[in-house]
């Protein structure tokens, strides 16, 4: 029996769905490919829901049309700046003294207990670690005798409405939202390692109008946060500096952007027409290079600035992994460095197999983590868990991977 997993990563730019058929535990397959430019929406959320079910249903039509499987049900990245975290506790008594599962979800349902106002969802509640009888830093409590568990829990939720818009969107194409990933989540999936994860890191994915980022210590997610930012602001910011209509900024940032203005020469120029214009006009790449710079260092900052508010007081020692559309901004690894403090490098989803033409590159590293995400099915994160059902074609059975036995398996070393 094949077993299929979908992903659509409906993002500020480009709406993909990925179809992957599973190989092994750790790799899929990828059959189907739809890669759509996105329409109605900002900042990682929906503005126009005709034009957002539009684009969405394309890039379906198109996944299903490479694949040859109908999708009915996916995995859906979720970001903007609805999404919010917080930290909380739970704590239950072990009446048999020693731990198993069920006392795990029960300490992880009272975590989850904490006020969330009736406008928000939670998307996802991720273990951070463990206390028994006091003893704080346990990784993984099943087994272990004890009377107490405490389990700190991070716990991510979304504007319940701005949820509700990309459900209806997504179930107008056709498909059953199985469960939202946040973007910086599922990009994790594919470019970290695990050594950084042990060590501290934080994953940051640059798209088009937001910034994902991910802490990540002890191998657990330490803070998640989304950031209303991105590449189109580097554009905008071309467009009025350099008087250029939108469109035409966005080639000029791609093809002659560079985010550190030290490293072009003085005499650099290149030519461009803009639209209405009957003549060409010069402009020198390291004005240009300025504009990229300032908005770039900005962006670092209000970055830094939110790892430092996170709580996390400690140091990142694998630094940071950029990725996403805009990390291919030439330079933008030495900015990052520079204003950040650490060390930086930019990645991209590797080691792909099946139709991966143009997905070796940092734009899919969300699209290709929805699929790692739903393969690996992260034991720390007990709400999807339980729930998420990774099956999507119709006419095949659904893979059993919900259910309690499942997930204490995949607990347990
Ligand atoms: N070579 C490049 N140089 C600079 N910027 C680039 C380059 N290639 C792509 N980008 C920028 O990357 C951004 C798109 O990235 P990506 O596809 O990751 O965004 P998205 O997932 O659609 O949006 P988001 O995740 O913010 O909702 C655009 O702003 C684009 O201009
Ligand atoms: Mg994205």
């Amino acid at each position: 029996m094949d077993e299929i997993v979908v992903g659509i990563d409906v993002g500020t730019t480009k709406v993909c769905t990925l179809v992957g058929r599973v190989e092994s535990e750790k790799t899929a397959r990828i059959i189907g490919v739809g890669i759509e430019p996105s329409e109605g929406i900002r900042k990682g959320v929906i503005v126009d829901l005709a034009a957002a079910t539009q684009a969405i249903t394309h890039s379906v039509e198109r996944a299903e049309q490479t694949s040859g499987l109908e999708i009915t049900s996916a995995l859906v990245s979720l970001a903007g700046a609805h999404v919010s975290s917080v930290n909380s506790r739970g704590a239950v008594a072990i009446p048999g003294g020693v731990i198993d599962g069920s006392d795990v979800m029960r300490a992880l349902d009272q975590a989850r207990a904490v006020a969330i106002p009736h406008d928000r969802e939670i998307i996802h509640v991720i273990q951070r670690g463990f206390t028994v009888d006091g003893q704080e830093g346990i990784r993984q409590p099943i087994g272990m005798h004890g009377y107490r568990l405490e389990v700190e829990a991070h716990i991510i939720t979304a504007a319940a409405a701005t949820a509700d818009n990309l459900r209806q969107c997504v179930s107008a194409a056709g498909v059953e939202i199985q469960n939202f990933v946040l973007n910086p989540l599922a990009s994790a999936e594919v470019v970290l390692t695990e050594q950084e994860r042990q060590m501290g890191v934080a994953v940051c994915d640059i798209g088009g109008g937001t910034t994902d980022l991910a802490i990540y210590v002890d191998g657990n997610v330490w803070h998640t946060m989304v950031l209303a930012v991105g590449g189109n602001h580097i554009t905008q910011d071309i467009a009025h500096g350099l008087r250029l209509p939108v469109t035409q900024a966005e080639e000029v940032k791609k093809q002659q952007g560079h985010a550190v203005r030290a490293e072009i020469g003085a005499e650099e120029y290149f030519s461009i027409r803009p639209f209405g214009e009957d003549y060409p006009v010069r402009i020198n790449r390291q004005d240009l290079a300025h504009i990229i710079e300032e908005r770039t260092a900005e962006m670092f900052s209000l970055i830094m600035q939110e790892i430092k508010r996170s709580g996390y007081d400690g140091l990142l020692p694998a630094g940071m992994v950029l990725t996403g559309g805009t990390s291919a901004l030439p330079g933008i690894k030495r900015v990052a460095n520079e204003v950040l403090g650490m060390p930086v490098r930019t990645a991209q989803p590797e080691n792909l197999v099946g139709l991966v033409d143009r997905l070796n590159s940092p734009a899919y590293a969300t699209s290709v983590g929805l699929l790692q995400w739903a393969l690996t099915m992260q034991e720390h994160d007990l709400s999807s868990g339980r729930a998420r059902k990774v099956r999507r074609a119709k006419g095949e059975k659904n893979m059993n991977l919900d259910g309690i036995k499942d997930w204490i398996k995949r607990l347990l070393p």
